[in-house]
């Protein structure tokens, strides 16, 4: 099988690391990828939302299956445009349809669903421009702290939770005269749910899902979740407060009435479903969909995952995922994000990478790197991803802390404390 794999971060990195270990593999390219992922495949120079290059170098290159690890080219119908046409149309895309991958694109879109389906979430209403009287209303009539959420798709930066009122319908206001462009054109205000954090992920073929591991995310950027919000500073899996029992809550509360209600309503959805989590005294809710994985879960998640996870893209492209196996290693994974002084706001680029020989048996995922003048060096906020095994999460821990010890860049910073919560 000849794999193409889309994406260039620490999730790709940890998706291409897995696929690579398949022995259907023939040959597995990464578009645009990393130097992380040119260890286990090879890099091919096209953007993720370059369609027209894409499906020309699929069929070039007698590519079988498309793999996509970011939303954007989901969002943005990368499916559809296999499908539709006739050169492309025989290869399998891991990823919903531009209509299935609404439940990330469109916040609007994804509670409505959730509404029609039952699926519990927090209480909301949708305003626009011509409504913000009745979302200053509807604000006051809930209480602190406020939750906003720009509609469309916004780099992660489009949820704000805000302590008082009047710095709510101040932000109501800004978010529906343009803060955020068009994706804020249309803005959710909900309920502030209390609880801790869980991140779910399955795989459906549309019909079928197989859970995978579940994982935290640690999203701040201080310790004990101080500070402004990042992509993720870590991940742990297994989550200890993720009982068989609450994860049993989960599958028949949210996982099959939201297969069942995409089928239902004939939305065109293979591949990832990541559900955003929170335990609300035991119950769980959805923050958010994504029609992806989430990073720094896969970081972790593909450490746990046993199974051969082309055999499962497989079952998705022949619509027998059920007959397909998961199996979870016993052993707990994390990983630890090593990221660029000043990240999430003003960092720079370009400071060389040492004592990456030093890893052992961690598992160094790279995020934001790139080699330049033949050296490694850093390129993004996210730089490294420390990925380890352990007899418990402790041990991994540990295990992670000593490798993001030895390997050095300027303003290195990652967070102590990931873990440690559970
Ligand atoms: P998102 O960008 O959709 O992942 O949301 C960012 C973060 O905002 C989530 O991970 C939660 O920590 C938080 N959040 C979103 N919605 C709510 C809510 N209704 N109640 C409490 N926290 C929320
Ligand atoms: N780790 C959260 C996300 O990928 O959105």
């Amino acid at each position: 099988m000849r794999i193409l794999l889309l994406g260039s971060g620490g999730r790709e990195h940890a998706l291409a690391w897995k696929i690579a270990q398949s022995p259907q593999i023939d040959h597995l390219y990464i578009a645009p990828g990393n130097p992380g992922t040119a260890e286990v495949g090879e890099n091919v120079p096209i953007e993720v939302n370059d369609f027209d290059r894409l499906k020309v170098f699929a069929v070039a290159n007698n590519i079988d299956m498309v793999v996509v690890g970011p939303e954007d080219p989901l969002v943005n119908g990368i499916r559809d445009a296999f499908k539709n046409d006739p050169q492309t149309a025989h290869i399998t895309v891991i990823g919903p349809s531009k209509s299935g991958a609404r439940l990330e694109g469109s916040k609007q879109f994804a509670k409505a669903f959730m509404q029609r389906h039952g699926i519990p979430t927090a209480k909301h209403r949708t305003f626009n421009s011509q409504t913000l009287d009745e979302g200053r209303a509807f604000l006051a009539s809930l209480t602190a702290p406020y939750v906003l959420k720009a509609d469309g798709l916004c780099a992660g930066k489009g949820v704000l939770i805000l302590p008082t009122l009047a710095e709510a319908q101040a932000e109501l206001g800004k978010m529906l005269s343009g803060k955020f462009g068009d994706a804020s054109a249309q803005v959710v205000v909900e309920e502030f749910l209390d609880g801790i954090e869980c991140s779910v992920f399955v795989l459906t073929d549309g019909r079928h899902y197989q859970i995978l591991p579940e994982a935290k995310d640690y999203k701040r950027i201080g310790e004990h979740d101080t500070g402004l919000n990042t992509g993720g500073m870590g991940s742990v899996s297994p989550v200890t407060f993720a009982t068989k029992e609450w994860l049993q809550r989960v599958e028949e509360r949210i996982i099959r009435p939201t297969i069942d209600g995409l089928a239902e309503e004939k939305i065109d959805y293979r591949g990832f479903i990541f559900f955003g989590l929170i335990n609300v005294k035991g119950n769980p809710m959805v923050i958010e969909y994504n029609c992806r994985m989430g990073d720094p879960e896969t970081e972790s998640v593909m450490l746990r995952l046993k199974s051969d996870i082309v055999d499962l893209f497989e079952g998705i492209a022949q619509g027998d995922l059920d007959r397909r196996k998961v199996v979870f290693d016993h052993r707990a994974a994390v990983s630890v994000m090593l990221v660029s002084g000043g990240y999430p706001q003003q960092y720079t680029k370009g400071y060389p990478i040492t004592g990456l020989d030093g890893a052992g048996d961690s598992i160094v995922f790279h995020s934001g790197t790139v080699v330049k003048d033949g050296r490694l060096v850093t390129n993004g906020g996210r730089v490294l991803a420390i990925s380890s095994y352990g007899k418990d999460k402790d041990e991994a821990l540990k295990k992670s802390f000593s490798v993001a010890e030895k390997i050095d860049f300027e303003g290195k910073y990652f967070r102590g404390d990931i873990g440690k919560d559970l």
